[in-house]
């Protein structure tokens, strides 16, 4: 049930608003594990070897987030979705580099938001689980950015 006369919080976010958000989460998340499963196989050559390697961690990660956000959506009386959102492919290794940075980006704007939201509601639970897959989507995007060979970008935080 949405919290709408709460005195304290003048916000018109609602639970089925955060439900709606995380099912976006969750696509998110499986977009994350496909990437990185098909990433970490045709990533070729010496150079690529670390990354790699690198990318299959990356993969079980996104899996246990997965996992944690179906669970917090079932906390709170969804359905958690089965659908991810699409994966860009490419033959080069550093398109596809760059693809997964984008994809963290937009992962980071989006779960800070999420952990504002979830205070916002007193979910405090909830948000200190998004805090805790942030702090691994970070470890991604600096990953991702050291394999680029470029400082790791601020990706603000979501609307
Ligand atoms: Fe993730
Ligand atoms: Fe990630």
């Amino acid at each position: 049930m949405p919290k709408t006369n709460e005195k304290t919080n003048e916000s018109t976010f609602t639970r089925k608003q955060l439900i709606d958000a995380l099912n976006e989460d969750l696509s998110r998340e499986y977009q994350a594990i496909i990437a990185y499963v098909n990433y970490s196989q045709v990533l070729k050559g010496a150079a690529c070897m670390n990354i790699a390697d690198e990318l299959a961690v990356h993969a079980a990660e996104e899996l246990t987030h997965a996992l944690a956000v179906a669970n917090h959506i079932d906390y709170l009386g969804g359905m958690p979705t089965v659908i991810p959102k699409p994966v860009k492919t490419s033959e080069k290794a550093e398109e596809m580099l760059r693809f997964d940075l984008e994809n963290e980006k937009e992962t980071i704007r989006e779960y800070r938001r999420r952990v504002k939201q979830c205070d916002e509601l007193n979910e405090f639970a909830l948000s200190e689980s998004i805090r805790e897959i942030l702090m691994q989507e970070q470890d991604h995007l600096i990953a991702l950015a050291t394999a680029l060979g470029i400082d790791p970008p601020n990706p603000g935080i979501a609307d």
